[in-house]
């Protein structure tokens, strides 16, 4: 029987690893956010940033509040244009609130940068960016996380939320996809 395994090249973060991580990325956000009278919200960018999202907000131990946001980025074939499309947008304004946006990886940086920009201009007093994975070789603009867990190189990686045309998301680490699957 064909095993989602069967397609990973090599493991990139077991478990073990994703979990020290998020305990690492948690304790910076506790220590940088001591103000409890001003909101904090976790704006989750879906679909692959949703796994992270539940292990990262659990470990806040100050109040705070969840939102979410879909956006694509499109352009011709797998290169991103630029151009992002909030196909889900935020269902309240986010004035004076501190914002931290979690997204799953970065690549060219272009969502992220986009979507940071757009967020400041309604008015949130900081918004902040908070990665789990990122491969800066990658980049097309600047663009550097305020939070980033794991530096990985240029591979395309599933797995732990993270997506090849909407599978492996639910595998428990996250893997480099052997080229075979895509290339077929
Ligand atoms: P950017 O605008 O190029 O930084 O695009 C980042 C988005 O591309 C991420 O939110 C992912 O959806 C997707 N992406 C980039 N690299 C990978 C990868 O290795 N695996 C899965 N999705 C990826
Ligand atoms: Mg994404």
């Amino acid at each position: 029987m064909h095993q989602m395994k069967d397609d990973i090249k090599y493991v990139l973060a077991d478990e073990k690893k994703i979990q020290e991580t998020c305990d690492r990325l948690a304790q910076q956000i506790n220590k940088d956010y001591p103000d409890h009278n001003r909101e904090l919200v976790f704006v989750i960018v879906l679909k692959g940033s949703v796994l992270f999202a539940t292990d990262l907000i659990r470990r806040i131990d100050r109040p705070c509040t969840m939102e979410f946001m879909k956006v694509s980025s499109y352009g011709a074939g797998v290169e991103t244009s630029g151009f992002i499309q909030v196909s889900l947008d935020l269902k309240r304004d986010i004035k004076d609130v501190d914002v931290i946006i979690v997204e799953d990886i970065i690549d060219s940086g272009r969502t992220l940068q986009k979507l940071c920009s757009l967020l400041a201009t309604r008015g949130a007093h900081s918004v902040k960016c908070c990665t789990l994975l990122d491969k800066p070789s990658r980049r097309q603009v600047e663009m550097v996380a305020d939070y980033t867990g794991i530096t990985i190189p240029d591979e395309f990686v599933v797995g732990y939320g993270l997506d090849f045309a909407e599978y492996y998301r639910n595998l428990p680490y996250i893997g480099v996809l052997d080229p075979s699957v895509y290339s077929e």
